[in-house]
C-alpha cells in the first residue's frame, strides 16, 4: 500500500482540508477559486468541493432540511478524507450552517488536517449582493428554509480565521487565507 506521505512527498505538499463556511453570498465559492488560484500557480495540487458543483452530483438526493445538510456534509467531509489521502489539498465551500455539523465534518477529517475558515458578511449585506437571486426568492417564500431567511446560521465559535468580506476586498480575503494555508503544506526538505 502507498501511504499518504509517499503521496505527498510525490507532490512535494503537505494535504490539508481547508473548510470555508459562511450565508451565502458571504464569498465562499469566489475565496476558494482565488486561493485555488494561486496555490495552483505556486505548483500545488488542489480540488475545490462546492455546495453547486456536489449538489448537482454526487449528492443530488439531498435537499435543504437539517438532516439533509447533515448528511451532504458528511459525505463531504468523508470524500475530503480520500482527496487528502491522495495527497490533494482539498477546498471545501459550503454554508455547513450549524457547529454540529463542522464539528461532524472535523472528527471525521481529523482535527490536524483540518483548516476553517469563516468568511462573515452580514445577512443585509449577503442579501443585497443576491448574486443568484435566492434570498428574493427565499423572502417571496419560492425557496423554503433558506439559510439566514427561515434556517439558522450558527456562525463559529473558535474558527482557524474570521474574515469580514464586507470590508476586505477579494484579494485581501485570499492574501490572508494563503498566510494560514502556506506554512501548512509546505515540505521542508
Ligand atoms: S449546506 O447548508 O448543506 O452546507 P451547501 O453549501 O451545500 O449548503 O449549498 C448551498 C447552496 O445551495 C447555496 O449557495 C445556494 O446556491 C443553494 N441553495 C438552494 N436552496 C438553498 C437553501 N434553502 N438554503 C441555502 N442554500 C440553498
Amino acid at each position: 500500500m502507498i501511504s499518504r506521505i509517499e503521496k505527498e512527498n510525490a507532490l512535494n505538499q503537505r494535504a490539508v482540508v481547508i473548510w470555508l463556511t459562511g450565508l451565502s453570498g458571504s464569498g465562499k465559492t469566489t475565496i476558494a477559486e482565488g486561493i485555488e488560484r494561486i496555490l495552483f500557480s505556486k505548483g500545488y495540487h488542489t480540488q475545490h468541493l462546492d455546495g453547486d458543483n456536489i449538489r448537482n452530483g454526487l449528492n443530488n438526493d439531498l435537499g435543504f432540511s437539517e438532516q439533509d445538510r447533515e448528511e451532504n456534509i458528511r459525505r463531504v467531509a468523508e470524500l475530503s478524507v480520500l482527496f487528502i489521502n491522495c495527497g490533494i489539498i482539498c477546498i471545501n465551500s459550503f454554508i455547513s450552517p450549524t457547529a454540529k455539523m463542522r464539528q461532524k465534518a472535523k472528527n471525521i477529517i481529523g482535527s490536524e488536517n483540518y483548516i476553517e475558515i469563516f468568511l462573515n458578511a452580514s445577512l443585509e449585506v449577503c442579501e443585497e449582493r443576491d448574486i443568484k437571486g435566492l434570498y428574493k426568492d427565499a423572502r417571496e417564500g419560492k425557496i423554503k428554509n433558506f439559510t439566514g431567511i427561515d434556517s439558522s446560521y450558527e456562525m463559529p465559535v473558535h474558527p482557524d480565521i474570521e474574515l469580514n468580506t464586507e470590508d476586505l476586498s477579494v484579494a485581501e480575503t485570499v492574501e490572508k487565507c494563503l498566510g494560514l494555508i502556506l506554512p501548512r503544506i509546505l515540505i521542508i526538505r
